[in-house]
């Protein structure tokens, strides 16, 4: 019998556990199609980013204000001003579009900059037909006059506030850099997130030595990353309960790898670089080694593999982590290195 891939997610019971994360694919109206063909449990869109917005807005207001002291007569004789889409038009009409295309839940992404602009934008997003909303709490904590339980509370309030101005189902896509992750991921939870998607990947500028200029950097993932997601997911699945979703985000390129997701609790894998170097059709493949995997090992269902990995066992998550870190020393083989032994560790 073939294994049931189904598992639900933000109170959805998806075809898939392989969502599509928000990325260029899931921007164009090609991707969200072939991601469709291919499997996709959901799709995110890319981020609404609330600058982009502001700043189409107010260079429309300019072009439509240009001419407004001029003699009222000689307005007529201005041609008719075509209708101007701004960022947000666009968005929400690929939204509709994306959403006559498949029948995945099509979940819309955030990125406001001011606490208003989530409030708004979330609204706005619900009303525009949006299946569910993740926000994307994207930011680097740089203000040296700010403690930590300052940048977690606005967080928090954030979260409070959107939970309050719409119904939608509501994902919460985390930075790893809280210094108490388990404590803050609780919290936001607390504060109205039905999900946790773990973990937005920062990206470090770079410089450029002729120039001296910042320069972006966009570099596609690795497999490696998928372990931080890991260790948290098999963390927090116990801490959280089983109401509250998961997703993993950073490193899943395999079907392998969504099974270890699935294994330490996720609800779902996401996945975008993997798309994005093999194509849409990889995620087709990428559930076909899943299925693979789960018939291999004698799972009937990703609801029966679903976190039978994780933390619940440890009683102590602290002291399991620092057992697995001596471990994780040791297994160094000197040998194996090209610079030969070094200093005994752990
Ligand atoms: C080109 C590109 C664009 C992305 N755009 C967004 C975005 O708009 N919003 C967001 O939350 N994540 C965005 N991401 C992050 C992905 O959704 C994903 O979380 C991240 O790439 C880690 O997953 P991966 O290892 O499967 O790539 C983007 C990633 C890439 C590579």
């Amino acid at each position: 019998m073939t294994p049931n891939l189904r598992t639900s997610y933000l109170g959805f019971d998806l075809r898939s556990p392989l969502v599509a994360s928000a990325g260029p694919l899931t921007g164009e109206l090609d991707g969200v199609r072939r991601l469709d063909e291919a499997g996709a449990g959901a799709i995110v869109l890319p981020s609404l980013f609330e600058e982009e917005v502001v700043e189409e807005e107010i260079q429309l207001n300019r072009a439509l204000e240009q001419g407004a002291d001029q003699f009222a007569e000689a307005l007529e004789y201005f041609p008719a001003i075509p209708r101007l889409d701004t960022a947000f038009d666009r968005y929400i009409d690929h939204l509709a579009r994306a959403k006559d295309l498949t029948e995945a839940p099509v979940i819309a992404s955030l990125n406001a900059a001011t606490g208003g602009g989530w409030v708004r934008y979330a609204e706005l997003l619900e009303d525009a037909g949006a299946d569910a909303l993740e926000l994307n709490l994207y930011r680097v904590a740089g203000d040296p006059t700010e403690d930590a339980a300052t940048v977690e509370e606005r967080d928090l309030a954030l979260i409070r506030s959107v939970r309050d101005a719409t119904t939608l189902p509501l994902a919460v896509k985390l930075s790893p850099y809280y210094s108490s992750f388990a404590h803050f991921a609780a919290a936001a939870v607390d504060a109205g997130a039905d999900g946790l998607v773990v973990f937005n990947r920062f990206y470090q500028p770079d410089l450029d030595l002729e120039t001296l200029d910042v320069v972006p950097r966009l570099e596609l993932s690795s497999p490696g990353e998928l372990r931080l997601p890991l260790r948290w997911i098999a963390m927090l699945r116990p801490q959280l309960g089983a109401a509250v979703s998961l997703a993993a985000t950073s490193g899943v390129h395999s079907g392998r790898d969504a099974a270890k997701a699935l294994l330490v609790g996720a609800d779902v894998a996401m996945t975008t670089s993997a798309l994005l170097r093999q194509g849409p059709g990889r995620l087709d493949a990428m559930l076909r080694e899943l299925l693979a995997w789960l018939d291999a090992h004698g799972y009937e269902s990703v609801a029966q593999l679903r976190g039978s990995v994780s933390h619940r066992n440890a009683e102590d998550p602290a002291a399991f982590e620092r057992a697995n870190y001596r471990r994780v020393l040791r297994s160094w083989n000197a040998g194996a290195a090209a610079d030969g032994p070094g200093l005994p560790v752990g």
